[in-house]
């Protein structure tokens, strides 16, 4: 009894207990669970051969820099860090983005989620009745995220789980019927989560879709760097916008710099002219504002720091590449693996995807018994995280998997 009269009008008495978030929910069921044997294949965070998501050395030895220079705490405005929006930009957009400057508008954000969640604000603040269409199957977060802003959602086919692949044809059949202005989230590369990504002749046809239809990408790009390197990655998003009138993209620095819990993020808008672009900067921040006043500046400072200097920016790509590199050969091994025990399937798919994560393929049933009986976790839509396998929990997981596929 806590002692309080009940007045019949208690405020948060209506609120019922929801159940867990479908991915941060895994990580709090792995550590309750005690068995020896358990694998962490949930979160989307890098992992080490150790289990460990390291700093990068590059992030500190900035750090350093940063806290041995700092002269003061006090405020950065709701637009953030502005040399850091303009070299985060610049790494997405490449040379494109110093031609595309004037029409840009960019905020730095609370991690990539502040940018999708900004970016849906602003969609719904200039078209109240828009819809915005995501792929099915998409980042378990994205529709939450981006619905809570009020604006309306559909999926568009992108998946084919019988090929592990992307249904393109499908997808732009459905993308090249949609009306004048609707907005279309797109993954920029290692889709979450189906690791199946778009190939370049598919980028440009859809990019000559988009600007023939008018209609406007939303691009997510949460993983530049994780599926072959840097610039390979940011090929589609280029493709867009050297087309298109009207873009968003949405980038975290959560991954690529390993800056997970310091939420480092932005969002750019392309406006067809500066004038709009201006606008919409103002519009930005008065978001912002309303929402969370200013995002934190820690992070973002480290990666601008990391961003302009020329021997932390190589040792940071020298380290992003290492990650890739360990990701595909996991790749590599798991395949491998899986076709010692089930060489009736073929399992060349999760060498052709990119990223950190595939889906298994498996029943809900099987995604269920996979964390009962062989304490093997991943999200309730069997998203992998490839990068929690290692050589000592390599066989354990593929024995588990084949036990449930055969
Ligand atoms: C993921 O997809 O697992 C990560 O991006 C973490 C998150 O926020 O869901």
């Amino acid at each position: 009894m806590c002692g309080h009269r009940r007045t019949g009008h208690d405020m948060f008495e209506i609120l019922e207990e929801l159940p867990p978030d479908p991915i941060l929910g895994v990580t709090a069921a792995f550590k309750r669970d005690t068995s020896p044997d358990k694998v962490d294949l949930g979160v989307g965070v890098y992992r080490d051969e150790e289990g460990g998501t390291p700093v990068p050395k590059a992030v500190v030895e900035a750090e350093r820099q940063l806290i041995a220079s700092q002269t003061t705490k006090s405020y950065v405005g709701p637009v953030g860090n502005v040399e850091f929006n303009e070299r985060i930009v610049a790494l997405a957009l490449g040379p494109l983005a110093s031609k595309l400057a004037s029409r840009t508008a960019t905020i730095q954000s609370v991690g990539g989620c502040g940018a999708l969640r900004l970016g849906a604000e602003l969609v719904r603040s200039s078209k109240p009745d828009a819809l915005i269409h995501v792929s099915d199957p998409t980042w378990a977060n994205h529709e939450p995220l981006i619905g809570s802003a009020g604006v309306k959602l559909e999926r568009y086919p992108y998946f084919d789980p019988a090929r592990q692949a992307v249904a393109f044809d499908k997808m732009h059949d459905y993308l090249g019927r949609l009306p004048a202005g609707a907005v279309v989230l797109l993954h920029a590369c290692c889709h979450n989560p189906t690791g199946a990504d778009l190939s370049e002749e598919q980028w440009l046809a859809l990019a000559e879709t988009f600007e023939r239809r008018g209609l406007v990408p939303f691009v997510d790009m949460a993983y530049q760097g994780f599926g072959d390197d840097l610039e390979t990655d940011a090929r589609g998003l280029r493709m867009l916008a050297e087309r298109v009138p009207e873009l968003l993209l949405a980038l975290s620095c959560s991954k690529n710099f390993g800056l997970y819990k310091e939420r480092v993020g932005a969002l750019a808008i392309v406006a067809k002219d500066a004038k709009t672009a201006a606008a919409i900067a103002t519009h930005e921040r008065r978001q912002a504002r309303r929402m969370y006043s200013m995002p934190p500046d820690h992070g973002a400072a480290i990666a601008s720091r990391i961003l302009a200097d020329v021997s932390l920016r190589k040792s940071w790509i020298d380290e992003v590449a290492s990650m890739v590199a360990r990701m595909k050969s996991l790749r590599v091994l798991l395949a491998s693996k899986l076709a010692e025990r089930m060489p009736e399937r073929d399992w060349n798919w999760l060498n052709q995807q990119r990223g950190m994560f595939s889906l298994l393929g498996l029943t809900d049933v099987s995604i269920q018994r996979l964390r009962d009986e062989h304490h093997v976790y991943v999200p309730p839509d069997g998203r992998m995280n490839v990068a929690g396998i290692s050589d000592q929990n390599v066989d354990y997981v593929a024995d588990a998997v084949t036990a449930l596929l055969k």
